[in-house]
């Protein structure tokens, strides 16, 4: 795991939150079901590129439509695709970018990322707004785990080992942001799905 801590200036921040507002009119945040239980997430969620990643009661996947419009998700952003370059050094471009966008009560359980084909490729985080405490585990659902703040402008790539391990976010920290007037926290997760 690589961690990038204020990669992004504060106008570098305002510009890519801009452009994710044009993905957000065009394909809004709607509340995704957990499998089985149908439950809700207490994020909300959104995607840009050629597939978006859905989950509702049937399962896991990519599509490459909104679940709610049924439209095609819009491209991921000029600017997006460039930190994804230069912070990955991958010379394929990603094909999903998830939006999730965490009120200030809002958390994500533990998981792993494991509904691509493409196994080897790193996954590029941008945090955006109030500072999320991210806990990073292992392998197994039980390996040992820490956990440390992605604030503002910070940026995680998830390569090597690291792609496959357990992670999700314990909370949120309300207030240690100005950039979202709303408050709460935007996360970009920048997958590559098929294999390049
Ligand atoms: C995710 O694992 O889908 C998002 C992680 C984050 O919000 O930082
Ligand atoms: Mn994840």
């Amino acid at each position: 795991m690589r961690l990038l801590p204020g990669f992004l200036s504060l106008v570098a921040q305002r510009h890519l939150l801009s452009e994710v507002r044009h993905v957000l009119a065009c394909a809004p945040l709607y509340s995704p079901a957990m499998p089985r239980s149908g439950s809700p997430y207490s994020v909300r969620m959104s995607n840009c590129g050629s597939l978006g990643w859905l989950s509702d009661r049937s399962g896991y996947r990519y599509s490459p439509t909104h679940p709610v419009t049924g439209a095609p998700w819009p491209p991921i952003p000029h600017p997006i695709l460039d930190l994804w370059h230069e912070t990955t050094g991958a010379a394929y471009a990603p094909e999903a970018c998830l939006i999730n966008c965490y009120a200030p009560t809002a958390r994500l359980g533990l998981h792993r990322d494991q509904d691509e084909h493409a196994k080897d490729a790193p996954i590029l985080s941008i945090s955006l707004g109030d500072t999320a405490l991210f806990r990073l585990g292992g392998p197994d659902r039980k390996s040992p785990t820490r956990s440390f703040r992605l604030g503002s402008g910070d940026l995680m790539v998830l390569e090597g080992p690291s792609r496959h391990w357990f992670h999700g976010v314990d909370r949120i920290a309300p207030g240690t942001s100005q950039l979202l007037p709303e408050g709460g926290r935007i996360n970009l997760t920048l997958r590559r799905v098929t294999v390049p």
